[in-house]
């Protein structure tokens, strides 16, 4: 039987965060194991705000590495860097040239990260849902396992592939690029911010106490958890829309212990803040102990890295130079040979 296809990625743009852990990589570990799987560290995406060259590379590598500590078996999937397939800048242009301006205008992320950046707005981050478009269905991926904060990006995706070349270039019968699907949990998906509890977790917060990163130490994960934002009532709960860093809260510790939301909820319905917040940095430092060592022995083995990369990459080449070239016959670019 044919397997479905999966395809996703994390920006290598500074430490990742419990947010990606749990709103994107998990979901990745569960579903390698019977989906064909690509996951890119998508470097080209991270050029779309300012960068150091040398910390990029660091960050690329660091995020790989992130990738297989947290449980992705170069075995049984694909592992690369999105910059070393140029199918991917490629497929992007053929895409621009038949997205609508005022579709990009309206993606959520653009509006919010250009105000951030003044005049100093790039095309880059304009384009940036395109390529993101352009990585899926490169790869002709079924599922695409992502937080909630992409939702907008996967219809764009799907918008572009049905309406805009299956449509004018494909037939019913023969389309061109395959729709795809988002995979949102429905745990996890939105792990907001340790300091604002209405704001999502983000690797660009200026605030570092305002996430705590897969990297950090015991002692720093404590003390950002002792000073997380609560409030002033004893006895936690779920889903109550006046108390968002409880809910919060309680989903963190509910998946890092493994206990689930039903005996959580029970556990800690007539705690106080202080009986709570130790348990929950207990869980979490439990919970990123052993992906860190595993990191630390992947980092000392840069070449078996790289060779993992290269694998991965020569796996992912081959596909993406398929559809590639299904394009752009379809849309009338001579072929080369
Ligand atoms: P990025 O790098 O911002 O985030 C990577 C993944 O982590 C998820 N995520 C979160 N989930 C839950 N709670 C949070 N607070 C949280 N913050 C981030 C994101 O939803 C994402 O799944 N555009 C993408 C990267 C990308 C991509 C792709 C993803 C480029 N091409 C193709 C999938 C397929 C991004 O910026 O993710």
């Amino acid at each position: 039987m044919v397997r479905k296809r999966v395809l996703s990625g994390v920006q290598p743009t500074g430490a990742l965060h419990l947010g990606n852990w749990l709103g994107a990589i998990r979901n990745w570990v569960e579903l390698q194991k019977n989906h064909e799987t690509f996951v890119c560290v998508v470097d080209l995406h991270a050029l779309t705000v300012p960068n150091d060259p040398k910390i990029l590379s660091e960050n690329t590598i660091s995020t790989a590495a992130l990738y297989i500590a947290c449980g992705m078996n170069p075995k049984e999937c694909s592992i690369f860097v999105q910059s070393q397939i140029s199918a991917h800048s490629e497929l992007c242009w053929l895409l621009n040239c038949v997205t609508p301006l005022n579709w990009m205008e309206r993606m959520i992320q653009f509006k919010e990260k250009s105000i951030k950046q003044g005049d100093n707005v790039s095309i880059g981050l304009l384009d940036y849902p395109v390529l993101m478009s352009a990585d899926i269905l490169l790869y002709d991926a079924d599922l695409v396992p992502v937080g909630e904060d992409q939702k907008q990006h996967l219809e764009l995706a799907r918008d572009i592939a049905q309406n805009r070349i299956n449509s004018r270039f494909g037939t019913k019968k023969n389309p061109i690029l395959k729709v795809p699907q988002s995979l949102i949990l429905k745990e996890g998906a939105k792990i907001m911010s340790l300091t604002e509890g209405n704001s999502k977790m983000s690797k660009s917060d200026p605030n570092e106490n305002s996430r705590i990163t897969l990297l950090d130490s015991p002692d720093l994960i404590a003390k950002k958890i002792k000073r997380a934002k609560t409030d002033a009532e004893v006895g936690l709960e779920f889903d109550n829309p006046n108390r968002p860093e409880a809910n919060n809260l309680l989903t963190l510790y509910s998946i890092l212990s493994g206990l689930g939301r039903e005996v959580v909820a029970k556990e800690c319905a007539t705690m106080g803040w202080g009986e709570f917040k130790p348990l929950l940095a207990e869980a979490t430092i439990a919970a990123l102990t052993p992906i860190q060592s595993r990191y630390n022995g992947l980092m000392n083995e840069r070449d078996e890295l790289n060779n993992i990369l290269k694998i991965g990459r020569d796996q992912a080449e081959e596909v993406a130079d398929a559809t590639l070239k299904r394009l752009q016959n379809a849309m009338g670019l001579l072929s080369r040979s």
